[in-house]
């Protein structure tokens, strides 16, 4: 029996349907992916999951006593607590279960009557404690912390301190720890660098129990998913078989269902045309009728829709910036004290350059610091006079309550209406979603939203920090032509090695 099933459900903000009868069933220990273009309702399926939202229609059952965890950004969890407590919090129960068993010990140590009841009560709980694998927490919780990289000093920073990007992962990380029955996760290799994805993969991978994950980085995916839901036009099929596969099949069974509709299209105008010719005619009325009738009951197959999410990214580029657009000598940055040893580097103009480095080791501080964001502790740097700097950056400093028309708007006063909602169709933001506040889109949609005035302004150093996170795949490979094309300097964080990888000249690695 399945343990979650999602039955013709049916679900929509208020505009235009987003899930009309979306339908898919997950097996105990099935691990699956479900994937669709940015805006196609996998966030809200996730959410209809486990009960934030309702279905307008259908319904959604989990299998009684099947429990499941949830990565959320908003979860409600105490701040003050270190992650090191977090992650042990999970195995309270067995803490406390320990805790008793030393009293128990330590009271029947008294010789007391009654003693040897107290004795064998320790000696269960002593039992149980070894069945739950009590005595190798210490090094199943190490291995996750290292996995996801942490250092021994974050282990015991409130999680109220740590960066966005660590907090994030401490969730995932106690997720992992908790071995529910089901995992549910939303992008959850967006805050993680390669070596950490490749951990999460292969933990996922030997993962006991079922997963259902949202994601659109295609590497993890392939290494992740034995069943591929695909979310397209409200309704969900289902793709049993690797990520590879999935991407065959979607394109065989999309070129079938063209065929059949085309088909049928010919079918019925053919027979118009004859009941058109035929029903005045007295010889052939009562055979014109019959096949009206047929016809009227001809099961009518959907066009099959256009996907959408068609995207044109263009960067505009102003001049040339002599040899080197960027210098750096001896810069140390950092907040209190240094993050890393003092940088030197001299980047070369219209050069592709990829920052690597663990997560929180210091590149979007380094990027910050050469915009002047954040004080340099020592050291110089200097750009060449000519540059013109554009910088995408990791976190959304967007007013959310604007929508992406109006966050243009407000840049660009001069622009007119059909200018704006152009330059946003060309980012891929459908008509809908131009007018909705940032703070009820999609994680893509905010994320192209953050693109557009690089796609306006013309510029020859581009500062990229993370620009694929939530993109999908259109989007990416939009991206990637662009950055190709772009004859200026682009510095790029990216953690998706098959995107960085093949577009850059060189890598700088932060250590
Ligand atoms: N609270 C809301 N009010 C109105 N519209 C919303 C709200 N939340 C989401 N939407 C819209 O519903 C659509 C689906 O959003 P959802 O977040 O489910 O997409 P998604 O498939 O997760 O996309 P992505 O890949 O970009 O994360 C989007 O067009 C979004 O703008
Ligand atoms: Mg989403």
């Amino acid at each position: 029996m399945a343990i979650l099933d999602v039955s013709d459900v049916f679900f929509d903000y208020g505009d235009k349907p987003l899930l009309s009868g979306a339908s898919f069933k997950v097996n105990p220990g099935e691990h699956c992916a479900l994937v669709g273009i940015n805006g196609s309702g996998k966030s809200t399926m996730m959410q209809l999951l486990i009960g934030d939202k309702s279905p307008d229609k259908g319904t959604i059952t989990w299998e009684p006593h099947v429990t499941y965890a949830y990565l959320d950004q908003q979860m409600s969890v105490d701040m003050d607590q270190t992650a090191a407590d977090y992650f042990y919090g999970v195995y309270r129960d067995l803490f406390l279960k320990e805790k008793e068993m030393e009293r128990l010990y330590m009271e029947a140590a008294l010789g007391e009557p009654g003693y040897e009841k107290l004795l064998s009560k320790a000696e269960r709980l002593g039992n149980e404690l070894l069945e739950s694998n009590f005595y190798n927490l210490q090094s199943k919780v190490g291995s996750v912390i290292d996995g996801l990289g942490f250092a021994k000093e974050d282990i015991e920073k409130p999680l109220s301190i740590l960066s966005p990007g660590m907090r994030e992962k401490a969730f995932l990380g106690k997720m992992l720890l908790e071995e529910k029955d089901v995992l549910l996760m939303d992008e959850p290799t967006n805050f993680l660098d390669p070596g950490q994805v490749a951990y999460l993969s292969q933990y996922l991978k030997n993962y006991p129990a079922a997963f259902l994950l949202i994601s659109h980085d295609e590497a993890f995916l392939k290494d992740v998913a034995d069943v591929v839901f695909y979310l397209r036009a409200g309704k969900i099929s289902r793709y049993k078989g690797s990520f590879e596969h999935f991407l065959e099949q979607k394109e065989i069974d999309l070129a079938q269902a063209e065929k059949n509709y085309e088909a049928q299209q010919r079918y019925i105008k053919k027979e118009e045309a004859f009941i058109a010719a035929h029903i005045v005619r007295a010889t052939s009325a009562r055979a014109a009728k019959s096949r009206r009738a047929r016809l009227a009951h001809l099961e009518r197959l959907e066009a099959p829709s256009k996907e959408g999410g068609e995207v044109h990214f263009h960067f505009p580029y102003s001049t040339g910036t002599g040899r080197n657009v960027l210098t750096v000598e001896n810069l140390e940055i950092g907040y209190s004290r240094p993050l890393i040893a003092p940088i030197s580097l001299e980047i070369p103009s219209g050069s592709k350059v990829a920052l690597l480095g663990k997560n929180g080791i210091g590149k979007t501080t380094f990027i910050r610091t050469i915009l002047g964001q954040i004080p340099a502790i020592s050291g110089n740097f200097f750009f060449h006079e000519n540059a013109d700097i554009q910088y995408f950056e990791q976190q959304v400093s967007i007013d959310l309550e604007m929508s992406p028309f109006e966050y243009l708007r407000s840049l660009y006063p001069d622009f007119d209406n059909t200018k704006i909602r152009s330059i946003l169709a060309r980012v891929g933001l459908r008509n809908e979603a131009v007018m909705r506040k940032l703070k009820e889109l999609s994680g893509g949609e905010i994320a192209k939203t953050k693109l557009a005035p690089i796609t306006i302004e013309k510029s020859n150093l581009l500062l990229l920090d993370e620009p694929t996170n939530h993109l999908d795949q259109k989007a990416k490979d939009s991206l990637f032509s662009a950055i190709e094309d772009y004859p200026g300097t682009v510095i790029i964080v990216c953690h998706e090695k098959d995107f960085s990888e093949s577009l850059v000249d060189f890598e700088i690695r932060f250590s």
